[in-house]
């Protein structure tokens, strides 16, 4: 069985946000210094092309590349960018990822991990597990692997114990084995249709940062307000910039 998630790459193909550029700005600062105009810069996943419009444009960087398992988003980034490679690829189908393997300065993957759905909340965990490691073979030795990733945790001690992501998880499963339908709650953006997601913390995003056998040299999360609901959960917009291995 294919490990992508046909429901989520079907949502993708019939909506495609447009997110905000201030998640950049931040990266672009950190990057700055450390990244050159030859350098190579892939995004995985890359979405409507906004990021990588602006990432590379901030870096000066012409050689971009956008990869993203919906053909529709990758039909969308091809008209928004002509001098970008584009390729509709899954980055949980390694053998789809070969060609690509260790060929790039700079790996970007933005909102991604929590799309990356299993049957189960553990398996999608694994799943985002492997996406990681995926995204992050595609970079060459000593390369930059970029991850922005929304993270939440419970809030306070009565709840410490519960799991909202999973929670909405499991609700989210539960709906979209009716609707395909994004099924909004208190506005748009609370939604507990489609697509799936499985949401972790900042400190699991972290270790997989590290498990995927990158050295962390920049980390950074900023809060963001979900309105009715901070007094349960503390939502963040994370930052992960690391590294992978120099050969010896
Ligand atoms: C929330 S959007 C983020 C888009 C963009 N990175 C951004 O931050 O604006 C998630 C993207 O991941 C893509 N995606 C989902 N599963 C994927 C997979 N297995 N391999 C590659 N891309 C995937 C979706 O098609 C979608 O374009």
């Amino acid at each position: 069985m294919p490990a992508t998630d046909a429901a989520t790459v079907d949502y993708f193909d019939r909506h495609c946000h447009e997110y905000g550029r201030n998640r950049i700005r931040g990266v672009a600062k950190v990057l700055r210094p450390l990244v050159g105009p030859q350098a190579r810069l892939v995004d995985v996943g890359a979405g409507t092309g906004s990021n990588l419009a602006r990432l590379s444009k901030a870096l000066g960087v012409r050689d971009i590349t956008a990869l993203d398992a919906s053909s529709e988003t990758i039909a969308r980034v091809g008209s928004r960018l002509p001098h970008a490679r584009t390729e509709c690829v899954s980055i949980l189908e390694p053998q789809q990822l070969r060609h690509l393997a260790g060929t790039f300065d700079v790996v970007l993957m933005a909102a991604v991990l929590h799309h990356l759905v299993g049957s189960t909340r553990a398996g999608s965990q694994r799943l985002a597990q492997e996406g990681l490691r995926n995204a992050a073979s595609l970079a060459k030795p000593g390369g930059i692997v970029v991850v922005l990733e929304p993270v939440f945790s419970p809030r306070g001690a009565w709840i410490r114990g519960l799991d909202p992501s999973g929670a909405l998880f499991w609700l989210k499963r539960a709906v979209t084995s009716v609707t395909s339908e994004r099924v909004p709650v208190l506005g748009y953006w609370n939604n507990i249709g489609a697509p799936v997601v499985s949401f972790y913390s900042h400190a699991q995003v972290s270790s997989m940062v590290v498990s995927a056998g990158l050295t962390p040299v920049h980390r950074d999360v900023r809060r963001q307000s979900l309105g009715w609901a901070d007094a349960v959960i503390e939502r963040g917009d994370a930052t992960y910039v690391a590294r992978t291995r120099k050969v010896a």
